[in-house]
């Protein structure tokens, strides 16, 4: 059984991903901003710094896995946090935990992005580049200037996403795998909040996938208990999509 950190563990998507990863008999860290093993606020250095030396001493310098499901969506008390916790707390956390998962023989990581980022593909916004500078002063200066916090979502998507296949690349070649799962509408705090907004709410309740209905956090656990699972030990790299349909329906053309 393996030791397998979890971020954003409190609540959601995060928190059905505790309880399967759990019941399958692995040995979690928790570590979220409440109601964790780890009390940690992502969306600042010292914070994600303080995650990973607490979590570097409960797995004593040896994790199997990690998952990065922390996030924040369009109602997020300002646009620049949604960079510094869907981007930056991802990336500087698994940067931090590097070294521990080459410590174990099947070291990998899951990064929860979404369908969102998909609008960015084509044509990626200049906060994508900056955030992949990793110049998160930046990358935020533009996101408050923009006052546009869906478009700063999918940029911290689509950021996230490229950043976790290029980081693919090069811990294959130490036999480390990363994949990241892109979900569509899933029923969570996070998904209600989005869905109660007077800017974004009818635009959230009328984006239904193909098979016409939200997912449920569930159904996205099971995703990434697959991924980390011995079944997917070739798969590296991937963009899971996880979204009845959403994204086939959004750019069929483009895979
Ligand atoms: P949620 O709001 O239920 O859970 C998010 C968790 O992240 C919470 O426990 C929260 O405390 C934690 N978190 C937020 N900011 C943090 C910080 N600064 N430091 C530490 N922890 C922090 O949301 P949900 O829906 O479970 O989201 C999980 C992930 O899935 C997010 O990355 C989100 O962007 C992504 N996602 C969600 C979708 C949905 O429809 N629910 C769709 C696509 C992606």
């Amino acid at each position: 059984m393996s030791t397998i950190a979890v971020t954003g563990s409190a609540s959601g998507i995060g928190a059905a991903v505790c309880h399967r990863l759990e019941a399958a008999g692995h040995t979690l860290i928790r570590v979220d901003r409440i109601n964790a093993d780890i009390h940690a606020d992502l969306s600042t250095p010292e914070g994600r710094q303080q995650a990973v030396i607490q979590t570097l001493q409960r797995c004593g310098n040896i994790l199997d896995a990690v998952v990065c499901c922390a996030g924040v969506g369009v109602t997020a008390p300002s646009v620049g946090l949604i960079l510094s916790v869907n981007y930056f707390g991802v990336t500087e956390y698994i940067a931090g935990l590097t070294d521990a998962l080459a410590q174990s023989d099947a070291g990998s990581a899951v990064i929860i992005g979404s369908v969102a980022a998909s609008s960015q593909v084509a044509s990626p916004h200049e906060m994508a580049a900056a955030m992949l500078d990793g110049d998160e002063d930046k990358a935020c200066q533009i996101a408050n200037d923009s006052q546009a916090p869906h478009i700063a979502y999918a940029a911290s998507k689509y950021a996230v996403t490229v950043h976790g296949r290029r980081t693919a690349v090069s811990w294959g070649k130490q036999g480390m795998r990363l994949n990241i799962i892109a979900p569509g509408a899933v029923e969570t705090p996070l998904h209600q909040a989005s869905m109660d907004d007077p800017r974004f709410g009818e635009a959230v309740k009328n984006f239904v996938a193909p098979l016409g209905r939200a997912g449920q956090p569930d159904e996205i656990a099971e995703g990434v208990q697959f991924l980390l699972s011995e079944q997917a030990r070739f798969i590296n790299g991937s963009v899971l999509f996880i979204d009845g349909g959403m994204d086939a329906m959004i750019r069929a053309n483009q895979f």
